[in-house]
């Protein structure tokens, strides 16, 4: 059977295409995964030729993916890129590029297409609508699939609309809303680790587990993107959408199977036990935090209100998770770059070893880190040898380097283009769950802008944010563990 996939790329003349999306194909090419017979074609309004799109997207390939950049193999693939000026909010471009499309898929048994928006999000729902409207989504000749970015909404009522403004064109099976932590290599380990795994389960509960961080610190402030960034802040840049799911993915029920409805409907069941956070209890489980300099970029108001830095504390209201907080933190401008899920266990019931009054043994900690220095460490208390009964925290450490090689884990990207193509939307979020992620998020954003509004506080850059995320913290007798980077960088900490 003949049959042909083509990749349309809209916004192709943006940073995201040409940083993460063409290096990720072209990674898939040299591994032999894309399907036999493919085409990329590039869309967005700047005129270009062909030539000129292949030799932008070389440039692009050979500073992001330096590593696995290679001549020849670049010329091969480079052969199906192919670039179409046009404005998807004008039906007649769209008309012309279906035209074009069409020509190439003459004679087929099977011409498959995925639409990828990497547009501005406020083109999300007119382009959708044209591609309707063009009847380019018709699955009469081969599937059609449209990747949509994030953000997807800036509350709930818009999410809700832009949801409504799909569904009257797509079915929910052709929609990939793109989440790309969720295609990082150690994100999907969590499953594995879990449930792969007979030790863990058992004690994964409120039973054992005193409290959970999640932690996405950078060191990047907003830079260039202040313009965008202003107003949307923190939580709706991260919480909303990236961290949530790594508390639903920690806090998940095993799923029946492994695919990808038994998998969502889970994550869904879990969204709705968070309780919510209402807008006169932000201050109780809030912190938020600007860096000190914010203001003073391009693009940012003069008073600007909006957080670099948040603190947000939730409760799961089930059976497993009853009274164990999950603290969400993220933040820009902080000391080191690191995403990790800190489980810390409860305090052994009795301590029969002699210890100085009011001592605490150290709880046990297990640290599952995204990134960046990939892997999982669990540390617990050992006698320190040649003493009585004196302990010390030691580590159990995996490292994915140590284990897989230090190429082994591939883009984000990659994987997430793959299962596009697959059909497989395990590692996409579905629209009920980005409702229900923003129904906890509105409250806390509504409450910070009314008067019983936690304080905005500042932090200088380069710090661990405000001191009132320790003080909530220490609330529940927690510290902030210390993220995940070099065992060396860790000692001068
Ligand atoms: C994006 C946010 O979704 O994720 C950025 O918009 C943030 O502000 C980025 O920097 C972080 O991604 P990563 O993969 O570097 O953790």
């Amino acid at each position: 059977m003949t049959h042909l996939t083509t990749i349309v790329i809209f916004g192709a003349s943006g940073d995201l295409t040409r940083r993460k999306l063409i290096p990720a194909l072209f990674h898939l090419y040299k591994k032999k995964r894309l399907w036999e017979k493919w085409r990329i074609v590039g869309v967005s309004r700047s005129p270009m030729s062909d030539e000129e799109f292949r030799q932008k997207m070389k440039e692009g390939v050979a500073e992001f993916a330096r590593h696995t950049y290679d001549d020849s193999e670049w010329a091969a693939f480079a052969e199906g890129l192919h670039y179409l000026p046009g404005d998807l909010t004008h039906l007649e471009d769209l008309r012309r590029l279906d035209e074009m499309l069409m020509e190439a898929e003459q004679d087929l048994d099977l011409a498959h297409r995925m639409y990828y928006l990497s547009i501005a999000p406020r083109l999300y729902e007119s382009a959708i609508a044209n591609l309707g409207a063009a009847g380019m989504v018709a699955e009469d000749t081969g599937w059609r699939r449209v990747v949509i970015e994030k953000p997807f909404g800036y509350d709930l009522p818009t999410a809700k609309a832009l949801n409504e403004a799909v569904y009257a064109v797509l079915d929910e099976s052709q929609i990939y809303r793109i989440d790309h932590y969720l295609g990082k290599e150690t994100v999907q380990n969590i499953m594995v680790f879990r449930f792969a795994n007979s030790l863990f389960e058992p004690v994964w509960n409120r039973n054992y587990i005193h409290h959970v961080q999640i932690t996405a610190a950078e060191t990047v402030d907003v830079g260039h993107r202040a313009g965008y960034y202003d107003g949307v802040g923190v939580v709706r840049d991260m919480m909303q959408n990236h961290m949530l799911q790594l508390l639903a993915l920690v806090a998940v029920e095993p799923p029946a199977s492994f695919d990808a409805d038994a998998l969502r409907n889970e994550k869904v069941k879990v969204l709705s036990a968070v309780r919510p956070i209402t807008q006169h209890e932000a201050a109780l489980h809030t912190v938020r935090g600007q860096y000190r300099t914010y203001r003073d970029a391009e693009g940012v108001a003069e008073k600007s209100q909006t957080a670099t830095f948040a603190v947000i504390r939730f409760y799961i209201d089930n059976w497993r998770w009853q009274g164990v907080p999950f603290y969400l933190r993220s933040g820009k401008a902080l000391a080191r770059k690191t995403t990790a899920i800190s489980i810390f266990f409860k305090e052994p019931p009795h301590v029969m070893f002699p210890m100085p009054p009011n001592a605490h043994i150290s709880q046990n900690q297990l640290t599952i880190c995204i990134q960046p220095d990939e892997g999982i460490h669990f540390s617990f208390q050992a006698k320190v040898p040649d003493s009585t009964a004196r302990m010390r925290t030691v580590d159990m450490d995996f490292n994915y380097d140590d284990a897989f090689g230090p190429t082994a884990i591939p883009d984000a990207y990659e994987r997430l283009l793959l299962d596009v193509i697959k059909g497989d939307a395990s590692l996409f979020t579905r629209g009920d769950s980005i409702e229900l992620a923003w129904e906890l998020i509105d409250p806390i954003l509504h409450g910070w802008e009314n008067n019983n509004a936690p304080p905005l506080t500042f932090y200088e850059s380069g710090s661990w944010g405000p001191i009132e995320a320790d003080r909530l913290l220490a609330e529940d007798d927690g510290k902030w563990a210390v993220g995940c980077f070099e065992k060396s960088d860790k000692d001068n900490l």
